[in-house]
């Protein structure tokens, strides 16, 4: 589990003191109407939002849902705490990866967990804070830390092998000039922050390539990210731990970003709503009913209206399941 990070408060904090949240940088919630939708049957028990952030989910949750509904809220930054702690006394806040979510859930004594929600990646306040290193528009320190991991964004750029540093933006940036870009990462060596990185990326790209499909510079600082917080395997493991968590009735709702992370998504929940398969014949038992049921077959995604507004949910895609069996019988 993730303690305090030991890193100065971000500028725009240590400046003003602390400001009001109407002053403060805001993170829009993706998808809020229909999420609120979707937890709307939960009338009691504990909704874990497994990915508080600027807690824009979990305050609209608060609002609709019936009292008796509680909330625990995780985020492995441990900055999301002062933002959880003016929600009021519904909320509950652990500092903690979703990948620890049984053991959080079990030192949190929760009685019945009826909803699980994971809204992935970064949150605009973590994007936009240039000294956390996420930012390829502005220039930072080579950190990507989501909490206090000891890897950092400057140890894989600046210390890893190049076929190492190759394979993870071939395949979490699903980069196509991934060997190009680590020969000319490798040949800059070294590298001292961010707005560098990004430019020796968009020299290393063909330029006829360059001013297609977002910034040059979009995929390495995702697979580089990806990398430095295993957000993939986190992932896997934060939704068997909510799939072995929720009660019958209760709902674990999954917002994801790009493909990588909608696969491991798809791929689980399909399987916890399709029945296990049968062993072959001449053996006949009776059919193993799932313990879930997929509440909408396609992904949803934001409307027009909503992305002209927030550009974050243009890549969302969202997912949701029911248990249908009782816990006791798994
Ligand atoms: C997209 S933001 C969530 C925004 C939130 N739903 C809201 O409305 O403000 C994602 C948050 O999840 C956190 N996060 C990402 N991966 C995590 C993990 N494995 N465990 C815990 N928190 C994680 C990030 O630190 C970030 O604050």
């Amino acid at each position: 589990m993730e303690g305090p990070l030991l890193r100065p408060l971000p500028l725009w904090r240590q400046r003003s003191g602390g400001l009001a949240m109407h002053q403060a940088p805001q993170h829009r919630p993706v998808l809020v109407e229909q999420v609120a939708d979707l937890f709307q049957p939960i009338e009691s028990g504990w909704i874990i939002d497994a990915t508080f952030g600027g807690g824009g989910h979990t305050r609209r949750l608060r609002d609709e849902l019936a009292p008796d509904v509680r909330f625990l809220a995780l985020d492995r930054d441990p900055e999301a705490e002062a933002r959880a702690a003016m929600l009021g006394p519904r909320i509950r806040f652990v500092n903690s990866d979703f990948r620890h979510l049984g053991e959080v859930a079990e030192e949190a004594e929760l009685d019945a967990i009826t909803g699980v929600l994971f809204d992935l990646g970064l949150s605009s306040l973590q994007l936009d804070d240039a000294t956390r290193g996420f930012s390829f528009r502005r220039s930072g320190p080579l950190d990507m830390r989501m909490g206090a991991g000891s890897l950092t964004a400057d140890a894989v750029v600046n210390e890893w092998d190049e076929p190492d540093l190759r394979r993870i933006i071939a395949r979490y940036g699903e980069e196509r000039f991934a060997g190009r870009i680590t020969r000319a990462i490798v040949a800059a060596r070294p590298i001292t922050d961010t707005a560098s990185l990004a430019e020796i990326v968009r020299a290393a790209i063909p330029a006829a390539t360059r001013r297609r499909g977002g910034h040059p510079a979009r995929r390495t600082f995702q697979a580089i990210r990806i990398a430095v917080n295993d957000e993939l395997a986190a992932l896997a493991e934060g939704l068997d731990a909510a799939l072995d968590l929720v009660q019958a009735g209760g709902r674990i709702v999954v917002i994801s970003y790009h493909s990588l992370e909608d696969r491991i998504v798809k791929r689980r929940l399909v399987s916890a709503s399709s029945s296990p398969e049968a062993p072959p014949l001449p053996v006949s038992t009776p059919a193993v009913a799932p313990d879930f049921r997929l509440l909408f077959r396609k992904p949803m995604t934001a409307d027009e209206a909503e992305v002209a507004e927030n550009p974050r949910a243009r890549s969302a895609k969202m997912r949701a399941v029911e248990r249908v069996s009782s816990r006791a019988d798994v």
